[in-house]
């Protein structure tokens, strides 16, 4: 029998509407639930209206880890960074993904869906999915993240 897998949130705006859909099938496929919170087309949208939702989800705790994706990456990225315990970390290749989970603890994957393949998509998310906080010094840092300067 094997092993249930969490369930990962996933959010997208119309750029990164494709790899989203991709990313889902290749979840399923590994035996991941999805809960998708849209797009659901690739008609022009804007990006806060799916990834409020999501990082929303992430932060009171509903979903262990998502992820997100725009044309950039950069829009999604700073839409679910308002969110006190969400931490996403934009990604472009594989070592960016490892380093996002070892050293910030990120609980949110953005992708650039015009900037990197599908291909290379995937394996950004193994890569997230797969790799572990370091912890030691690394943890004190994570926790001085959310202390701002009031
Ligand atoms: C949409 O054209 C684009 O601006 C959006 O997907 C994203 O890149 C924003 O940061």
């Amino acid at each position: 029998m094997s092993e249930k897998k969490q369930t990962l949130a996933l959010a997208s705006d119309h750029g990164g509407y494709w790899m989203k859909d991709f990313i889902a099938f290749k979840l399923r496929d590994a035996g991941y639930e999805i809960k998708d919170f849209g797009t659901n087309s690739g008609d022009s949208v804007d990006y806060p209206n799916f990834i409020h939702p999501m990082a929303h989800a992430v932060n009171e705790g509903e979903f262990e880890k998502g992820i997100i994706l725009c044309g950039s990456g950069n829009g999604a990225q700073m839409t679910a960074n308002k969110y006190p315990r969400v931490r996403a970390g934009l990604c472009w290749n594989v070592e960016q993904a490892r380093l996002i989970r070892m050293h910030n603890n990120a609980n949110i994957l953005s992708l650039p869906g015009r900037f990197v393949s599908f291909d290379e998509a995937w394996k950004i998310v193994e890569a997230f999915l797969q790799t572990a906080f370091e912890g030691g010094r690394h943890t004190q840092r994570v926790e001085k993240i959310s202390q701002i300067i009031k």
